[in-house]
């Protein structure tokens, strides 16, 4: 076996989990899910699902990952030579794949939303719904979009560990904070923006059902990248110094705070447009935000111009680093099972999922018509991937590492060799052997009756 590559420092390691955390879901999703489902009543919840679900989670998807020092395939075949649970790890990669291919079309379209609204496009009254229907339809700008955005990612993950991922996580995430922070002033800065806020914090805990605290719990899943391998992956490279437990806390801490700040920069800026419905997800970003920009940019037009071209670089480095995490965990797969090199296994990786990609484009134009289950390909790949696979999967992770790894190496591992004190161990055991795998079984049941 060739030697295998390390993660340079324990900083460029948090960083590059954090960013295949922070993506699309923290901008797009968690806003919305604050606004609709009871403000900081849901804050609060939110924050308890990282804590007892999603921490314990990824410290799980860590020291197998450390351990094995392997693919997410691999890792699975070495802990439980001969058996099913190999099925965990092939999961993981196919998920990531297929995550992948959407990705990179979504990513596409943030792409284009940056180049229009640095050009001035964005800035002139339009019907700004039309337009993104009309866009995303198209048969092939958007997967010209798509190809630059997996050229990108491309490029990085073919550098390799250290002078691609860790060097580009370690300058792409300070800088995505950086941007985050000069929004929210900007946001704090619109007229309106006391209404926003007020909307967004009050804490009505009338909102809380448990329909709403299983949404918390799936937003937490998701929006950490638990269970696609990504983690797993990453963690192969962390070295053997590197503290789970505390890489875990802080990468969680990130992916939260990002999410909050992404409310601070939303909220404030879509209530300072009176009338515009505050929608979740591609309508969010691609229709009521561009309307609030060219708004902006109406009455202060330094402000609308910054706002929007920030606002769309957020994004895109958002992406990136996720899209960078997906493909570096098929390609590590690729890489060391056909034993070929990191260029190649880049290639091969990017060209395959580009051609899935296409057929996910298409799905929003030409071939709409073409459904299975009721779904176009788009919305059967984001359904197959993080609805069910993602939480099947997390399951199994749980009990692999509760009831199947040696109680012995799991301790070692999450310590360190026995370095490093560790005083919930024991609840950490019984969070993944009961709790988490009965919650996520009961979030799994409540996304399929919907
Ligand atoms: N966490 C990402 C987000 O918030 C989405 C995501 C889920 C993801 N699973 C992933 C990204 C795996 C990269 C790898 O948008």
């Amino acid at each position: 076996m060739t030697t295998r590559s390390n993660f340079g420092s324990k900083l460029g390691a948090v960083l590059a989990a954090a960013g295949s955390a922070v993506g699309l879901g923290n901008v797009w999703r968690f806003p919305t899910e604050v606004g609709n489902n009871g403000g900081a009543a849901f804050i609060l919840i939110y924050l308890i699902c990282v804590l007892l679900i999603g921490v314990p989670v990824m410290i799980s998807e860590f020291l197998i990952g450390r351990h094995t020092h392997a693919n997410t395939i691999t890792a699975y075949e070495r802990l439980a030579p001969k058996s099913w649970w190999r099925i965990e790890g092939v999961a993981g990669v196919f998920v990531a794949f297929l995550i992948l291919s959407y990705y990179v079309i979504i990513s596409g379209w943030t792409l284009y939303y940056l180049v229009q609204s640095c050009i001035g496009t964005l800035s002139v009254a339009q019907d700004f719904k039309a337009g993104f229907s009309a866009f995303i339809a198209h048969p092939w700008w958007p997967v010209v979009y798509g190809c630059i955005f997996m050229g990108l990612t491309h490029l990085v993950v073919a550098r390799g560990v250290q002078s691609g991922i860790e060097r580009f996580s370690k300058v792409m995430m300070p800088l995505l904070l950086v941007i985050i922070v000069v929004l929210v002033v900007c946001s704090f800065n619109m007229p309106g923006a006391h209404d926003g806020l007020r909307f967004l914090l009050k804490p009505d805990f009338s909102k809380v059902t448990t329909r709403v605290m299983l949404s918390a719990m799936g937003q937490a899943f998701f929006s950490l990248s638990l269970a696609m391998g990504c983690l797993c992956t990453y963690a192969s490279y962390f070295s053997s110094d590197t503290r789970l437990v505390r890489t875990a806390v802080n990468v969680s801490l990130i992916d939260t705070l990002v999410a909050i700040m992404s409310g601070f920069i939303i909220f404030p800026a879509v209530f300072s447009v009176a009338g515009v419905q505050v929608d979740e997800g591609p309508g969010l970003v691609f229709i009521t935000l561009p309307h609030v920009f060219q708004m902006a940019f109406h009455s202060v037009p330094f402000l609308g111009y910054a706002f929007s071209v920030l606002f769309y670089l957020l994004l895109l480095l958002a992406a990136l680093t996720s899209a960078m995490s997906l493909h570096e965990s098929v390609t590590a797969y690729v890489l060391e099972v056909a034993n070929i090199s990191r260029r190649r296994a880049s290639i091969i990786v990017s060209v395959a999922c580009m051609l899935l990609g296409v057929a996910c484009s298409l799905s929003f134009g030409p071939w709409s018509g073409f459904k299975v289950f009721g779904m176009n390909i788009f919305e059967l790949f984001d359904f197959a991937a993080s609805k069910v696979i993602m939480l099947l999967s997390g399951i199994v992770i749980c009990l692999f590492v509760g009831w199947k790894l040696d109680r012995q190496l799991v301790y070692d591992e999450v310590t360190n060799g026995g370095t490093l004190r560790f005083r919930l161990f024991r609840l950490y055991i019984f969070l993944i052997r009961y709790v988490v795998p009965i919650v996520i079984g009961v979030i799994f049941v409540n996304e399929l009756r919907q």
